[in-house]
């Protein structure tokens, strides 16, 4: 393999990690630093601090061309391009927090050859005041467009790259693009503020279609219609696209939710009411909130029942609990009095630290003994092999409500479940379901 440019990470999160572990088996030297030291150690000793499949095998499989840091000065020392992976977390306005952005700013030297590639998602602006501070320094915003659980096949097999950069910067814009030559997808140049727009409205695109068919999903209860049904009609027209019309309890995650409304107070700082948004969010709050009503349509009080929640995961195929729905679910069916019990194949141990009151299940059937109501929180692939039959007979009532629509409702009719799902009208069940 010819002799590729070494590439600095800055903050080894999700993002951070992922472009780390892909940048070297692209065959980059890559040093990737972080401030938390414990991290750090952990990652030396080859430890993987995230679940996401195939990560751990890259890790292993480049391990020697990649260092992991708490020193800023051995990063500027070791490369030129540093891609800036911070979180960006909402603050209590919902504007977005860049303080660890300006923390990694203010240690940047002034006046160097090192370019500051924006990979954390930051509101339009952003890299026009970066720039104003370090003028002496070349800035591309390069934002991720990764989805946890598939971030490996994201990075590796990219829609589209997005290289934005403003005058003065295209020597470094080049340097980022051919960073992603070897692999396909197209790279689109373009300024700064739009590279930083193109990032918030596809999520909040991705996330507005997502509370479209949620709500769609809630008016198929009321008339008789299929959300499945409806949604793959939809999506064989080519202007919308089949994918993200799943309906089900609502979007969670690192993303979506503090994109959406990032981009909403950042029109709003401008003078200009996002009123879509406002929507989407509130759609998607109330979503949520749904399956409590499904379960008192048929235990009337939650008062003292036992609620299993199969799966705790904002989605599957993560261990990542930010913004999960499950954080609300629990709440809210505690607000009522319901005594919650829950299982995850992966994400318990996050959990448990913000689900105090919640009892963790060891295994889903464990979970369910002696429960008046499952919930399935996340479509664990596991949960569609369970032992249905099994299940039903240690419930002290066999009633399911599939949050997410993954379950063959025939199935676990035929096991003796009464079943509820998202937008989907279920008949009754067949006499030989028992
Ligand atoms: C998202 C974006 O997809 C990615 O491009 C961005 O860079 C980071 O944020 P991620 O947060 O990993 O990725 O999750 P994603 O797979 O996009 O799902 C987000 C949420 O929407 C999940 O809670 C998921 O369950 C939900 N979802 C998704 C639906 O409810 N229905 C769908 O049809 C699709």
């Amino acid at each position: 393999m010819t002799e590729r440019e070494p590439v600095g990470v800055i903050g080894v999160g999700w993002v951070g990690l992922v472009t780390a572990a892909c940048f070297a088996e692209l065959g980059h030297r890559v040093i990737a630093r972080d401030i938390l030291p414990e991290k750090v150690a952990a990652l030396s000793r080859g430890e993987t601090t995230i679940h996401e499949p195939g990560l751990e095998d890259l890790l292993r499989r480049n391990a020697e061309r990649i260092t992991f840091t708490t020193e800023m000065g051995e990063l500027l020392d070791g490369a030129r391009l540093l891609f800036v992976c911070v979180d960006t977390p909402p603050t209590y306005s919902g504007d977005a927090d860049l303080s660890r952005v300006r923390a990694v700013v203010e240690e940047l030297p002034e006046g160097s050859d090192h370019v500051l590639i924006m990979k954390s998602t930051v509101p339009a602006g952003t890299g026009e005041s970066i720039r104003r501070d370090l003028p002496g320094l070349a800035y591309v915003s390069c934002p991720e467009f990764l989805k946890e659980g598939t971030a490996v096949e994201d990075f590796m097999h990219p829609d589209r790259v997005v290289v934005g950069a403003d005058p003065g910067d295209e020597a470094a814009a080049d340097a980022v693009a051919g960073l992603y030559e070897p692999l396909p997808g197209e790279i689109l140049r373009t300024d700064v503020a739009s590279a930083e727009m193109i990032k918030l409205a596809s999520n909040a695109f991705l996330a507005t279609k997502i509370s479209f068919i949620n709500e769609i999903a809630n008016v198929c209860e009321e008339v008789g219609a299929d959300v499945g049904e409806v949604a793959r009609g939809m999506g064989l027209d080519q202007r919308i696209g089949s994918s993200f019309l799943r309906a089900g309890i609502g979007y969670g995650g690192s993303c979506f939710p503090k994109d959406v409304s990032a981009l909403k107070m950042l029109a709003g700082n401008t003078g200009y009411h996002f009123q879509l948004l406002t929507a989407v969010i509130e759609v998607n709050e109330l979503q949520k909130r749904r399956v409590v009503g499904k379960l008192e349509k048929h235990l009337g009080s939650l008062l003292g029942k036992r609620i299993a929640l199969l799966g705790l995961a904002f989605k599957a195929n993560t261990d990542d609990m930010r913004e999960a729905s499950s954080l609300v679910l629990a709440a809210r069916l505690q607000g009522e009095g319901a005594e919650v019990v829950a299982y995850d194949p992966v994400a318990a141990g996050r959990a448990a630290e913000l689900l105090e009151s919640v009892e963790m299940a060891d295994s889903a059937q464990a979970a369910l003994d002696g429960a008046d109501a499952a919930v399935i929180v996340t479509e664990w692939p596991e949960f569609a092999e369970l032992d249905w039959k099994e299940a039903a007979g240690r419930m002290a009532r066999p009633l399911l409500v599939d949050g997410r629509n993954f379950l063959d409702p025939a199935v676990v009719q035929a096991a003796g479940f009464e079943y509820e799902g998202i937008g989907r009208t279920v008949g009754a069940p067949s006499p030989a379901g028992g």
